[in-house]
């Protein structure tokens, strides 16, 4: 069996792309799924790796959760926090839910995961986080300062972390997509989304393929030594 590797919002997306990439590798995938049953059904279907239902930003639920998988699948020796939502809208039009929604569950799920396997991980001298960042963390972006500040606290949460880790031999690393072929990407405007490609060097949107191939490399033992960085990926969009 490989080492266990727990992704969250792992059924669809980027996340799909990101447990199949780990799958391939050898690992053994879990997906945290929170709230579309039936996609999560016909992902584990298709792939043969097991859901676990709950919500990431409910920190009672996910040291439950991950306890539960460490007793049904093994010890979590890989996290990727990948679960992230969306609530866009300009500030005047964003609601006070609109804010902590997003911050709940895209910033603290990194916190209620790491929470999780940190120990377990220092334990074994050996761990790999990844988290799921934004080209929007990096650089904001209009209608999104939630996500905007969500996301560039991942990015600080990340080289935090990774200081934390390092004498453990745990890295912690982040991943900045840009605009990658999503639901979460075809539900801005049409227009606005031509705007935004438009500005891609590369000419095109990303595939999620391509963000889990990071993650793959990140997660691998050619990665012992890469910690607290961020690895952009978003076709020369921002170069950070
Ligand atoms: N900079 C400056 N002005 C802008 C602007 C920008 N980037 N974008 C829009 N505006 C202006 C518009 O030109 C418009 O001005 P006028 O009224 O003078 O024409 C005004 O702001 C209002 O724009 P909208 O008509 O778009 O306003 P809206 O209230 O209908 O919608 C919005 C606002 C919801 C933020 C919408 O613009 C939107 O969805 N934008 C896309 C946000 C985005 O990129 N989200 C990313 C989602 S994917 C993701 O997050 C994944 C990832 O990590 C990359």
């Amino acid at each position: 069996m490989g080492r266990v590797a727990v992704v969250t919002g792992g059924t669809r997306g980027i996340g799909r792309a990101i447990c199949e990439a780990l799958q391939a590798d050898g690992f053994t995938v879990v997906a945290n799924y929170a709230g579309n049953e039936e996609k999560a059904r016909k992902f584990t279907e298709e792939t043969g790796i097991p859901t676990y239902k709950f919500d990431v930003g409910d920190h009672e639920a996910t040291l439950a959760a991950c306890a539960r998988i460490e007793e049904e699948v093994g010890p979590i020796e890989v996290v990727v926090n990948n679960a992230g939502i969306t609530r866009d809208g300009t500030l005047m039009r964003m609601s006070y839910d609109d804010w902590t929604d997003v911050m709940r569950t895209n910033l603290g799920g990194c916190f209620n995961m790491a929470k999780a396997a940190f120990a377990g991980m220092k334990d074994r001298k050996w761990g790999r986080i990844i988290n799921i960042g934004s080209i929007n963390g990096q650089a904001g972006q209009y209608g999104q300062v939630n996500y905007a500040a969500a996301k560039s606290g991942i990015h600080g949460f990340t080289k935090a972390l990774a200081q934390e880790g390092a004498r453990y031999g745990i890295t912690v690393n982040a991943i900045a997509p840009g605009y990658i072929d999503t639901d979460m990407v075809a539900a801005v405007p049409e227009n606005v989304l031509e705007k935004i490609v438009a500005k891609i060097p590369v000419g095109r949107l990303g595939h999620a393929e391509e963000i889990a191939r990071g993650v793959a490399f990140l997660a691998s033992e050619d990665g012992a030594f890469i910690t607290g960085s961020t690895l952009s990926i978003n076709g020369g969009q921002h170069m950070y």
